[in-house]
């Protein structure tokens, strides 16, 4: 396969030039200013179009086993392509759980079938009860890339600690979901002039930026690699800087919905903008922008979380929380971050290529002779309206909206897994 003309943009070198593409045997073989396509059978062109790494998703939920009515790691694989993503990294929270090596097999074996690299973390708590660790060598072992309770937050600090240790031990991440029931009467909703027009309580942002503060500190002294999930509040931007500053070895994620929309999107779309942690205020918005702008937010991962439409449809306090993020997320970047010139495409990139694959230590995230053809094709100044989903579920609130940036090939392995079919 050569694909000519394209304007590469590489966030690992940070370097952004016209060039011809030689692909073969699934392994990126030539950059150069032209290479010569007789002889080809496979022929792209690229000519005013973007080329990038794969994008890598490290917070994707595609329930299976357990809840295959709302994904299954096909569907999933598919909704991953769509969106440009060529990796992406699973949730534990299925069922069962991902919390000993059977399970983790059965999801990695059949994951094989996919046409994307699909990764799967496994729970740091068995059954994600907090109380009883798993096994996290023999999981590592088995091929999990990560831990996590994601879903749920891990109560006991002590427990945690020791998770970190081990985490570190065996040199992998950690990520925490952060919310501390304690302070939640219905999840998903912020606390705040939204809740209150909704006559509920909701979730205040003390239920995230008090695990927050107590997990940079256990990040601090153990020396753990620590991911803050789905950050939300605009405190908790500023205590992963300030511990960051302080040589944590911290990481945050955030996600498209968080630095696009506020609470007041629960007004208008209901269900489809209840999550955990929930959109906060306008303000809180900002900071995660500013984070992402200074570093301190280095992965933007979607938290793809399909629900089926009748769970959706049940009242606000009753549905549960989540919505999919996999086909809107780069085409979310480009609007809500480079085109108001918070962020350049760059570093959207790097954040959604070279930070996660160097955090996880995937195979993928750069454009480099040698290593594998996985790559997006897309347009960044395209605009388009998202309608139908490759994913089992349809739960967005993005349904409808314009957005830019428009995905046109994905490429995995050197072979075309997704093809924007629309003219
Ligand atoms: O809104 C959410 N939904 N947040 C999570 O952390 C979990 C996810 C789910 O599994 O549905």
């Amino acid at each position: 396969m050569i694909i000519k003309n394209g304007l590469i943009t590489d966030p690992a070198s940070r370097r952004s030039y016209t060039a011809d593409l030689l692909i073969k045997d699934g392994i990126l073989k030539k950059i150069s200013g032209h290479i010569d396509a007789s002889g080809e059978d496979q022929v792209i062109d690229a000519s005013g179009l973007t080329i990038a790494p794969g994008l890598i998703d490290t917070h994707v939920h595609f329930r299976d086993p357990g809840f295959t009515h709302k994904e299954t790691l096909h569907t999933g694989a598919l909704s991953a392509a769509k969106g440009g993503f060529t990796s992406v990294i699973c949730m534990a929270n299925t069922s069962p759980v991902v919390d000993n090596t059977t399970v983790l097999s059965d999801i990695l074996t059949r994951s094989r079938d996919e046409k994307i690299r699909i990764y799967q973390a496994a729970s740091v708590s068995r059954s994600l009860k907090g109380e009883e660790m798993t096994d996290m060598a023999a999981l590592r072992a088995y091929g999990a890339c990560g831990f996590t309770d994601d879903g749920i937050p891990l109560r006991n600090a002590a427990f945690l600690y020791e998770a970190m240790e081990r985490a570190k031990e065996l040199d992998l991440p950690i990520s925490l979901h952060e919310e501390d029931p304690a302070f939640i009467k219905n999840n998903g909703i912020n606390h705040g002039p939204v809740s209150d027009e909704l006559n509920i309580f909701g979730s205040p942002s003390i239920a995230e930026e008090s695990l927050v503060a107590r997990d940079c500190m256990l990040a601090l002294r153990s020396g753990a690699h620590v991911v803050i999930q789905h950050i939300s509040s605009g405190r908790s931007v500023e205590l992963v800087r300030i511990f960051k500053s302080l040589g944590a070895r911290l990481h945050a994620e955030a996600t498209p919905h968080h630095f696009t929309l506020t609470d007041e999107a629960v007004l208008k779309y209901g269900t489809l903008a209840k999550m955990n942690p929930p959109l906060r205020g306008e303000k809180d918005r900002q900071a995660i922008i500013e984070g992402l702008s200074d570093g301190t937010i280095d992965i933007i991962a979607t938290d793809h979380a399909p629900h089926s439409r009748e769970e959706k449809e049940r009242s606000i306090t009753a549905a549960p929380s989540g919505i999919i993020g996999l086909e809107t997320a780069l085409a979310l970047g480009i609007t809500s971050l480079v085109r108001p010139g918070h962020l350049s495409l760059m570093q959207l990139l790097e954040k959604m290529t070279v930070n996660p694959a160097a955090l996880y230590r995937l195979p993928a995230g750069k454009i480099t002779e040698g290593e594998q053809a996985d790559l997006v094709i897309f347009d960044p100044e395209e605009q388009w309206i998202p309608q139908e989903y490759a994913s089992l579920s349809s739960n967005s609130p993005f349904t409808g909206w314009d957005l830019y940036g428009k995905v046109k090939i994905t490429i995995c392995g050197g072979s075309i897994v997704y093809q924007d079919q629309t003219p």
